[in-house]
C-alpha cells in the first residue's frame, strides 16, 4: 500500500525544542502544527505506566477533542541493572524516592540514579522514545532506542535530564558533552521520528 504523507500534523507537545526537532526531521513535506496553532492550552494527560500508553493517551486526547491528525511522544531512561527503571518515571525519579521536592529536578534525578547504581558493575542502559501517530483515525506506534552506559559521575554541561551520565554506544563522551547536533542525529527521539517518516515514505 502506498501511504501518502499528510499535509499537516499536530505534534501534541508543549516543548518548543521537540517541535523544532520534529520539523527538522520530518522535512518540508509535512507542516508541523503546535498545540498553540490549534488553540489548545490544556495540560495533556499522561497517567499511564508505559511509554506506549502515555504517547497514545496524549495523541488520543488531541485527536478526540480537535479532530486532527496528530502525534505525541513519551520517553525515558531504562537501566538494565534496575530492571528498566526509571523508565516512564524518569522525570519524577528522585521525587518518588523522596529525594526531591518536584519532578524534573535533573540534578536530583541523576544523583539518585548514581546512588542506586553504586557498586553495580553492569552499567548498560538505553534511552527509549515511543511516538504515537493517529492518522485518519488509525493508530500507529514508532520506537527509537539509543543504547549506552551510565557513567560513575556526571560529565558535561549540555543537554538536559540524564545527559551528563549517559555515554551512547560508539562514543567516549556523555550526551551532555556532545554537540547538540551530534546528540540530535543519534537520539532516541530522532530515531522514533525517523521511523515515522519512513512509514510515510518507505522508499
Ligand atoms: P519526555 O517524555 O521526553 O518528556 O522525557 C521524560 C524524562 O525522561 C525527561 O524529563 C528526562 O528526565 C528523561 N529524558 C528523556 N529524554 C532524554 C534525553 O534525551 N536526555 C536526558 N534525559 C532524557
Amino acid at each position: 500500500m502506498n501511504i501518502t504523507f499528510p499535509k499537516e500534523l499536530v505534534f501534541a507537545t508543549n516543548n518548543r525544542h521537540k517541535l523544532e526537532e520534529a520539523a527538522a526531521i520530518l522535512g518540508s513535506s509535512v507542516r508541523i502544527l503546535s498545540l498553540q496553532d490549534i488553540d489548545c492550552r490544556e495540560e495533556l494527560p499522561e497517567t499511564k505506566d508505559t511509554f506506549e500508553g502515555n504517547a497514545l493517551q496524549k495523541a488520543r486526547y488531541i485527536c478526540d477533542r480537535y479532530g486532527v491528525d496528530c502525534f505525541a511522544d513519551d520517553s525515558g531512561l531504562e537501566v538494565d541493572a534496575l530492571g528498566g527503571s526509571p523508565g516512564v518515571y524518569s522525570a519524577r525519579y528522585a521525587l518518588l524516592k523522596g529525594a526531591a521536592l518536584q519532578a524534573h529536578d535533573d540534578a536530583a534525578n541523576t544523583r539518585q540514579l548514581l546512588r542506586d547504581l553504586d557498586g553495580i558493575a553492569d552499567r548498560g542502559a538505553q534511552f527509549r522514545t515511543v511516538t504515537a501517530l493517529i492518522l485518519q483515525g488509525e493508530e500507529h506506534l514508532f520506537e527509537g532506542i539509543v543504547r549506552g552506559t551510565i557513567t560513575l559521575s556526571p560529565a558535561g554541561e549540555g543537554g538536559f535530564g540524564y545527559d551528563p551520565v549517559f555515554i551512547p554506544e560508539g562514543y567516549d563522551r556523555t550526551f551532555a558533552q556532545l554537540l547538540p547536533e551530534e546528540k540530535n542525529s543519534i537520539s532516541h527521539r530522532a530515531r522514533s521520528l525517523a521511523a515515522m517518516k519512513k512509514y510515510f515514505s518507505p522508499l
